[in-house]
C-alpha cells in the first residue's frame, strides 16, 4: 500500500460474491447452497455454485471485508456482483425458506439482498460499495457505485437511477480482447479492440443530461488473465493500449489520434527501455504467437448480440 500512495495510486481491493466464489466454496463448504465439497475451478467462464443466503454465510464476508477494511484505506471497495447464476437457489428448499423469511419473493432479489448487507457494513464503515453493472438488476444503496462492463447500458441506467458509476465497457476497454483480426494473435478473444478504438474511449455517455453525467466518476480498463499464460503475454495485451486509455480518462476531451500516435512512437522507446513487451503494430513476434490456439474470438455482431440479451433486466428507473 505505501509502495501504491507513494507513487499516488489506490488500490481497490473486490472480494467477488455472491458468484465467482468456487475457490471460497474449496475452503468453507458451509458457505455454499449444496454444502458440497468442491474444488478450485481453474477454468475460465461462469460457475453455477453461489453463496447460500445464511446469516452466518453475511457473517463470513463482513468480517473478511473487516479484515481488507484494515489491509486497504481505499474508500471504494468493490464485492463483485458479476455474473451469479440463480439455478441454485431456485432448486434449493432452504434458500425458498430463507426467501419466505426475508420476505424475498424473487431469485434475482436475492442478490440484491446480499449487496445490500455487504454494503451496509460497509457505509457504517466509512466505505462504499462498489460492484459490475449486474448489482442494478435490483434495488441499490444509494451509495453504491456501478462499474458499467457490459457496454454501457449500466452506466446510463445507473446515472439516471443517481448512482456514481465507473465506465469500464468491454467494447473499448477491455485490454484481454485480441488486437486485431489476425489468426495469429494470441488465444484471441472476443472483439479486436485496436489501439485506435481504445483511444476514442468515452466514459460519460452522450445521452446523460449534465446533471446526470456528474455521477460518472471516470474509466478504468480491465484486463483478465485466463487466456494469458505468462506475465510477457499481459505486457503484450496491455500495450500500447494502456497508454491509450491513460491519455482517453486523463487528456482533454478532443482528442488527434495522429498526434497521439507520434508522441507514441516515442513512448515505446521508454516502454522498451523498462522492459516492457507490449504489441508491435506489425502484430506479435514469434513468441507471441500461439498457433493452434482458437481462443474465443466473435464478431461485433455476435457480442452486441450477446450483450443486448445480458442487459435486458437492467432499467433506468
Ligand atoms: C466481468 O468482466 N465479468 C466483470
Amino acid at each position: 500500500m505505501a509502495y501504491a500512495a507513494e507513487r499516488f495510486i489506490t488500490v481497490v481491493p473486490e472480494i467477488e460474491t455472491p458468484g465467482h466464489v468456487q475457490a471460497a466454496l474449496a475452503a468453507y463448504p458451509e458457505l455454499g447452497v449444496t454444502g458440497e465439497q468442491v474444488q478450485v475451478w481453474p477454468r475460465w467462464g461462469i460457475n453455477k455454485n453461489v453463496l447460500n443466503t445464511e446469516e452466518s454465510t453475511v457473517t463470513f464476508f463482513t468480517n473478511v471485508l473487516d479484515e481488507v477494511l484494515d489491509l486497504f484505506p481505499s474508500t471504494f471497495i468493490g464485492v463483485g456482483g458479476d455474473e451469479c447464476p440463480r439455478d441454485q437457489w431456485v432448486a434449493d428448499p432452504r434458500t425458498q425458506e430463507r426467501m419466505e423469511e426475508l420476505d424475498i419473493a424473487h431469485e434475482a432479489d436475492v442478490q440484491t439482498w446480499f449487496t445490500r448487507r455487504l454494503d451496509d457494513h460497509l457505509t457504517k464503515a466509512g466505505r462504499r460499495l462498489f460492484g459490475w453493472d449486474e448489482i442494478l438488476e435490483g434495488d441499490l444503496a444509494p451509495g453504491a457505485t456501478v462499474a458499467s462492463w457490459r457496454g454501457m447500458a449500466g452506466a446510463v441506467a445507473a446515472a439516471k437511477r443517481g448512482h456514481d458509476v465507473v465506465a469500464c465497457p468491454d467494447d473499448r476497454v477491455y485490454l484481454d480482447y485480441r488486437q486485431s483480426e489476425s489468426l495469429e494473435e494470441p488465444i484471441p478473444v472476443s472483439i479486436p479492440l485496436t489501439v485506435e478504438d481504445v483511444y476514442a474511449f468515452e466514459p460519460v455517455p452522450s445521452e446523460l443530461s449534465p446533471e446526470e453525467a456528474k455521477h460518472i466518476l471516470g474509466g478504468q480498463a480491465n484486463i483478465w488473465t485466463e487466456h494469458m499464460d505468462s506475465p510477457r503475454t499481459v505486457d503484450y495485451l496491455a500495450f500500447p493500449r494502456l497508454c491509450a486509455v491513460a491519455e482517453a480518462l486523463w487528456g482533454p476531451a478532443e482528442r488527434d489520434f495522429a498526434e497521439f500516435s507520434a508522441r507514441l512512437d516515442q513512448h515505446l522507446s521508454r516502454l522498451d527501455a523498462v522492459g516492457v513487451e507490449y504489441r508491435h503494430a506489425d502484430g506479435p513476434k514469434p513468441w507471441q504467437k500461439r498457433p493452434g490456439i482458437p481462443g474465443r474470438p466473435a464478431s461485433r455482431e455476435e457480442r452486441a448480440a450477446h450483450i443486448a440479451e445480458l442487459v435486458e433486466n437492467i432499467t433506468a428507473s
